[in-house]
């Protein structure tokens, strides 16, 4: 193993050793390549930087207490990926495909995983970018999908610990029938505007109503939103919300340990209902909502200073699943390092 500071990780880049691609050309994929350049050489006309055909995935890698390294629900990524290529018109990446490039590229760089102990984890950064030249607006011809990874911190820096978040109103991440149920760069570039405004405030992140009518509750930043009130945990359905592979888990974990569930409209008036809430995601797995400031009406929703006991159980039983010290019941989770 390296040595590294693991416990001072912050969520950020880091050079590993490898990262493995695989060049789509002539209407198939060809054989996966092992990299150490960190660098791609593409045509200045490529696709991905003009019309923005780009699209990634976020997982990790865990260093397990039995000395084991997993991945989570790396066939969930590879299905949120193909829907993302459908809903931008490149060529699926097919999951036997992408779950081998995971697991060659988590042993290729084993020795950046980071300890048990430190709560770092290895990010994996699955990319796909359409690469032929083009200056009208169609979709490329050829492709390249590669992964690479990188030893991270957590998130935010407090950890498992509450956040404020902004309700921005001047801002939308993506429109009801765009692309905000994919995972691609416009997405991103589109909040970051928000997102500077909110953190120049002293919020964590921002927090966005629908965009058609600002009445709906839809994304938590880079994450999704839950909130929990009568042995009930609730969360929004919006076609502009990404499908968190984290929220999925949280949910049949909620019906697991007995909590009812419910994924609809969440209206803003019902924000002061919840007795937790929390927004999740691959990233911060839980980070549980101290208080949400709707900054154009002034209205405060308060949730409490301290994670609440069902966020803190979901948390731990997700956690636990993701570690192998809790039984994955629902075979969420794949041995890539015995
Ligand atoms: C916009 C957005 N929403 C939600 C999520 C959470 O998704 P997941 O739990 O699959 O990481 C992410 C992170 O990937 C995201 O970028």
């Amino acid at each position: 193993m390296k040595d590294l500071d693991w416990g001072n990780l912050t969520f950020g880049y880091r050079k590993t050793d490898y990262n493995v691609r695989c060049y789509y050309r002539d209407g198939k994929w060809g054989e996966i390549e092992v990299c150490s350049d960190e660098y791609i050489n593409m045509h200045m006309a490529a696709t991905c930087l003009h019309y923005g055909q780009e699209a990634f995935e976020g997982m990790k890698a865990y260093r397990c207490p039995d000395g084991k390294v997993r991945v989570f629900r790396v066939k969930d990524n590879a299905a949120r990926l193909q829907s993302t290529c459908d809903g931008i018109v490149m060529p699926q990446v097919p999951t036997e495909m992408f779950e081998e490039m995971v697991k060659k590229v988590v042993r290729l760089n084993q020795d950046y995983i980071p300890t048990y102990e430190s709560g770092a984890t290895l990010y994996i950064r699955p990319l796909l970018i359409g690469i032929s030249p083009q200056v009208g607006v169609h979709p490329s011809k050829d492709y390249l999908f590669l992964i690479f990874v990188t030893p991270v911190g957590p998130y935010f820096k407090g950890g498992f610990a509450c956040n404020k978040y902004a309700i921005v109103r001047d801002y939308d991440r993506a429109a009801p029938l765009g692309t905000g149920r994919y995972k691609v760069g416009g997405n991103y570039a589109a909040s970051l505007r928000a997102h500077m405004f909110a953190a120049g405030k002293g919020y964590g992140s921002e927090f966005y109503l629908d965009a058609k009518e600002k009445k709906y509750v839809d994304e938590c930043g880079a994450a999704n939103f839950f909130g929990i009130k009568n042995n009930t945990y609730v969360t929004p359905k919006s076609t502009s919300i990404l499908p968190s592979i984290t929220n999925k888990s949280l949910m049949q974990i909620a019906e697991d340990l007995g909590l009812k569930v419910e994924r609809r409209p969440v209206p803003e008036e019902e924000l002061p209902t919840f007795e937790e809430a929390g927004a999740c995601g691959t990233a911060a797995v839980i980070s549980p909502i101290s208080e949400l400031d709707d900054l154009a009406t002034g209205k405060k929703y308060s949730f409490g200073d301290k994670p609440g006991p069902w966020s803190t159980k979901l948390y731990e039983t997700l956690r636990g699943i993701q570690y192998g010290t809790v039984e994955d019941k629902h075979g969420w989770t794949t041995v890539v390092i015995e």
